[in-house]
């Protein structure tokens, strides 16, 4: 198979799993058993497949480095479970700075926080068409609104596919679906899913509640960790749209929405030391037969950025399909299933379903 030409906005803790994650799997035995990936073969499609051909970023520790150098470079703090990266022929380009760097930045550590870099943008949208980059994977800190739209804009210039892993709303907006489908470019978004991460194992809880007869009254997730995202969500106007779209996410298995004020979702603070370890509690109150309460309270730990990149990867390859089909506009299915708002929303259990005929081909979208 061709290999699948992607360019990365934002080398932070994700793109650093992700990429160490593409290596990794491509050391292990086809015979061995795979773990930790939905799918090893997508479509035709491995994970060695996909291959970064660009990337920008704007913190001075990653900019001008070639990109293996910038992936370990602080803030960055996942995980490394995996270092054995290759050189890739790649130098991390200056982005655009526009809203990404928050007002509290400066209260917090250099180690900990992004540092802007201070050199000229690049033309991204040139980058992106010398690199022969097919696909642009939006990695951008929570609200990075206008950044994100910029570079959303630059991937429609340049004429490339745009994954939109944040949240900030652009393959759930139908002006932005309009912009990628007349120029018959695959979108998917937005805000990804963690393989088992608070969205997903409170959105099943929530179809087990209603499946199983018992009424919700009311629930919470709370989040924490240590990364760069959870230093940025302290600020409360940015987090704004990551509140909306894990709450979104959530009533959307729920027959009749609960009202706003008995479901309280986000995330809620910052701990240094935890670094990429995000620690959620889940707690559900409801009544089941007979009117009884019936409470249900959860913990997961995981490591977070890890948790999104086998997600990622399939995301990935789906755009790849669509790319090789001809396809322009949204990717219903595996938005629906790999991304907290996506434009339209179905059970996961409907989702993969959906997805698995996609990638067969009985289903365009
Ligand atoms: N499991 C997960 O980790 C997960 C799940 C869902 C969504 N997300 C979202 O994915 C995004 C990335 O997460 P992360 O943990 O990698 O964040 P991060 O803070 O580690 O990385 C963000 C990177 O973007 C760079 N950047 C900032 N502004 C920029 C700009 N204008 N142009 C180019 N680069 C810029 C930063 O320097 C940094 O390297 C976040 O919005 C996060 O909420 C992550």
């Amino acid at each position: 198979m061709s290999k699948i030409k992607v360019a990365i906005v934002g080398v932070g803790n994700c793109a650093s799993a992700l990429l160490q994650g593409l290596e990794m799997y491509k050391t292990v035995p086809e015979k061995e058993e795979i773990i930790g990936l939905m799918n090893y073969d997508l479509g035709g499609y491995k994970p060695g497949d996909i291959e970064v051909v660009a990337a920008f970023d704007i913190d001075k520790r990653k900019v001008g480095k070639e990109l293996k150098e910038a992936l370990f470079a602080l803030p960055n703090c996942t995980k490394v479970f995996f270092d054995d990266l290759p050189a890739y022929p790649v130098t991390v380009r200056m982005g655009h700075i526009l809203d990404s760097i928050g007002e509290h930045y400066s209260a917090f550590a250099e180690s900990e926080t992004i540092f802007a870099a201070d050199q000229e943008p690049c033309s991204v949208k040139n980058v992106l068409q010398e690199s022969g980059a097919e696909i642009l994977l939006n990695y951008l800190p929570v609200g990075s609104e206008q950044a994100a739209r910029f570079y959303a804009e630059a991937a429609l210039e340049a004429g490339v596919g745009f994954i939109n892993a944040m949240p900030v709303f652009i393959a759930s907006d139908p002006e932005w679906e309009k912009k990628f489908k007349q120029r018959n470019l695959p979108l998917i978004g937005d805000d990804v899913k963690g393989q088992l991460g608070a969205t997903v194992i409170h959105r099943t809880l929530a179809r087990l509640f209603e499946n199983r007869g018992v009424r919700i009254d009311r629930c919470y997730q709370l989040n924490f960790g240590g990364n760069t995202d959870f230093l940025n969500m302290l600020n409360q106007e940015r987090l704004s749209t990551k509140k909306k779209s894990k709450t979104q996410s959530v009533q959307a298995e729920l027959a009749t929405p609960l009202p706003e004020e008995n479901i309280h979702i986000g995330p809620s603070d910052y701990i240094p030391w935890l670094k990429d370890h995000k620690i959620c509690h889940i707690q559900m109150e409801g009544r089941g037969f007979g009117g009884i309460p019936i409470s249900l309270e959860l913990k997961l730990a995981v490591e977070d950025s890890p948790n999104s990149g086998g997600v990622t990867i399939d995301a990935i390859r789906c755009m790849k399909l669509a790319l090789d089909r001809g396809l322009g506009g949204a990717l219903v299915s595996i938005s629906a299933f790999t991304m907290k708002s996506p434009p339209l929303q179905f059970s996961d259990n409907e989702a993969l379903m959906m997805v698995k005929d996609y990638i067969e081909g009985s289903r365009k979208r």
